[in-house]
């Protein structure tokens, strides 16, 4: 039951005038639980009742049915609501154990959301910054699932561009079949710095760079075969990263995909009078916004990253009639996204409203920035390695009986990276220690998939019973602060999506992983006596919303480990 609305109902018999959803919006949790489980403030009715605040919660008090409350009392201009631990306790277990969807709502009413996220660039390795995009925008697709939206994830790879030109050239030159096929992103990569590095005296190289992606754009065979063999090596690495992380989209349309989709956007800005020539070049001015001009078409007619954007985002809406539009992309191409919104808008798209540039922090390894070319990259794939290393490494010393470790040590390694990614406020910068990150103690992934194995071990010891839905009623109050967390999944799954924030999961499950081993480690839960019943369902309850929370940040919740 959600208590909120209980509350609110309760208020509405004697606050006519204000509806449920009205009530029920005004009602809080205070942060100190000795002020009760839920507190009313009155301050907003005062102007229209002509009254003062106190005198309100007194009179409200007075005037109401509390009978289902252990109490409920004025405090100031508050009345707080304290619910019979026991009861309440009981119904917010047995909604969780008989709910196999507990914490979802349907206020998405299956809307679109579609997310392009990932989005790596091909013939280059896939950086920290990609992965933050692939689990913040994989996480955000469950979470919105959650909310009873259906989400579209879209991998926009980049896949076109003049640096196809300059690869073609370099690889038909001095590269070798075999070479790449070995090890496709290195030596993409490698040629691709040959080729600028050869190009400082010979410039003729950079010529001949733009004629092949010229003829990659006119359609030439040759140019298109050697393009889609890049692509394909350049993919098929990046899905080992995603296939560890098990993470699957639903499109990889890149954005070579606009090529012939392209022309009916320039159209458009045409026939609305927004293009003009600047230099040779078609921009269109977006002084209005405070933005600066944006570059549509070049002087030799070639289309840009903006172009290809605007393309993607018609193209999006009329497919998928998405409800809201989100780009998972670093806070570093802000500009870029308030400028595609703003030209969508000027193109006459209302719906140009609902995309949204969801930015996210930077990661520095060790307190160093990254980058390309200060030639810190950090490989992704090494990371995740590394740290299912890390995670074995434990399991051999804490478990070494454990019979699937290397699965587990899998679960556990990437796991851990994913949730301490996703664990910050996105928007945060953040600092990247393997160590501390796949620690078993502390703020992190492991933390909560262990205190989760704990639970299955709990209810492995006892046998794993058959719960009974009818007696859960915990007469011992060190329960009920775990028990209160457990009834607010509800919100926090709401609010997670409000706020387009995983944080607000990690967070939750970190604090009930906590407060749960605090709970047990303080009471027996074993015990034969008239509430081991409801202790197990209360076991259950707490694996069932961390298994959850863990879900929906895309981390695996081994039972054992
Ligand atoms: N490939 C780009 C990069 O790595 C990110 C693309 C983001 N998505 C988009 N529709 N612009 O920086």
């Amino acid at each position: 039951m959600d208590y909120k609305v209980k509350i609110a109902s309760t208020l509405s018999t004697i606050l006519p005038d204000l509806d449920v959803e009205t009530l029920k919006a005004k009602i809080e949790v205070p942060k100190d639980s000795s002020k009760g489980d839920y507190a009313f403030p009155t301050f907003t009715l005062a102007k229209e009742l002509k009254k003062a605040p106190n005198l309100i919660a007194s009179d409200l008090v007075d005037a109401m049915d509390t009978s289902d409350y252990q109490k409920v009392i004025a405090m100031g201009p508050y009345v707080n609501f304290f619910l019979d631990p026991k009861a309440a306790g009981a119904n917010i277990l047995k909604e969780i154990i008989s709910n196999e969807n507990y914490g979802h709502n349907t206020d998405g009413e299956a809307g679109h959301i579609t997310i392009d996220m990932s989005s790596p660039n091909i013939a280059k390795p896939m950086s920290m910054g990609h992965l933050r995009s692939t689990v913040i925008g994989n996480s955000l697709a469950e979470i919105s699932k959650a909310n009873g939206y259906q989400p579209i994830k879209i991998n926009h790879l980049g896949d076109w561009g003049t640096q196809f030109g300059k690869l073609i050239v370099a690889y038909k030159q001095w590269g070798s079949e075999a070479e790449v096929r070995a090890d496709p992103i290195n030596t993409l990569v490698r040629y691709y710095v040959e080729f600028h590095a050869k190009a400082e005296n010979e410039p003729e190289l950079n010529d001949q760079g733009r004629a092949w992606f010229k003829k990659l754009e006119d359609g030439d065979t040759e140019a298109l075969e050697l393009w889609q063999w890049f692509r394909d090596e350049s993919l098929k690495e990046f899905m080992d990263v995603y296939d560890s992380l098990d993470i699957q989209f639903d499109s990889f349309n890149g954005e070579a995909f606009y090529n012939d989709k392209m022309e009916a956007v320039i159209d458009r800005l045409e026939e609305k009078g927004k293009l003009v020539e600047s230099q040779g070049a078609q921009v269109v001015n977006l002084d209005d916004y405070d933005l600066n001009v944006a570059m549509i078409k070049r002087t030799d007619g070639a289309t840009l990253y903006m172009t290809r954007d605007l393309a993607a985002a018609t193209y999006r809406k009329k497919n998928y009639n998405f409800v809201k539009s989100l780009y998972i992309v670093g806070g570093e191409q802000r500009e870029h996204f308030e400028q595609l919104k703003a030209i969508l808008k000027e193109m006459g798209y209302e719906w140009s409203d609902d995309i949204e540039h969801i930015v996210f922090g930077m990661i520095t390894v060790d307190g160093k920035k990254l980058s390309t070319r200060s030639g810190r990259i950090i490989l992704l794939k090494n990371v995740l390695a590394d740290s299912e290393n890390l995670a074995l490494a434990q399991i051999n010393e804490k478990n070494p009986d454990l019979p699937n470790k290397e699965e587990v040590a899998h679960e556990v390694g990437t796991g851990a990276v994913v949730f301490h990614d996703l664990m910050n406020e996105r928007t945060l910068n953040f600092d990247f220690k393997l160590e501390d990150v796949v620690r078993f103690e502390g703020d992190t992934g492991p933390y909560v998939q262990y205190a989760n194995a704990r639970a299955h071990s709990i209810l492995r010891k006892a046998g794993n019973p058959e719960i009974d839905p009818e007696h859960l009623e915990i007469s011992d109050e060190k329960v009920w602060e775990t028990v209160k967390l457990l009834g607010t999944f509800n919100e926090v799954i709401r609010r997670a999506w409000r706020d387009r924030e995983p944080s607000v999961i990690a967070k939750y499950a970190l604090n009930l992983a906590r407060t749960f081993s605090k709970y047990y480690a303080n009471s027996k839960i074993l015990v034969e006596d008239d509430e081991l019943n409801a202790r197990l369902a209360l076991v259950q309850a707490v694996s069932n919303n961390l298994t959850e929370s863990l879900r929906l940040l895309g981390v695996k919740a081994p039972s054992e480990m």
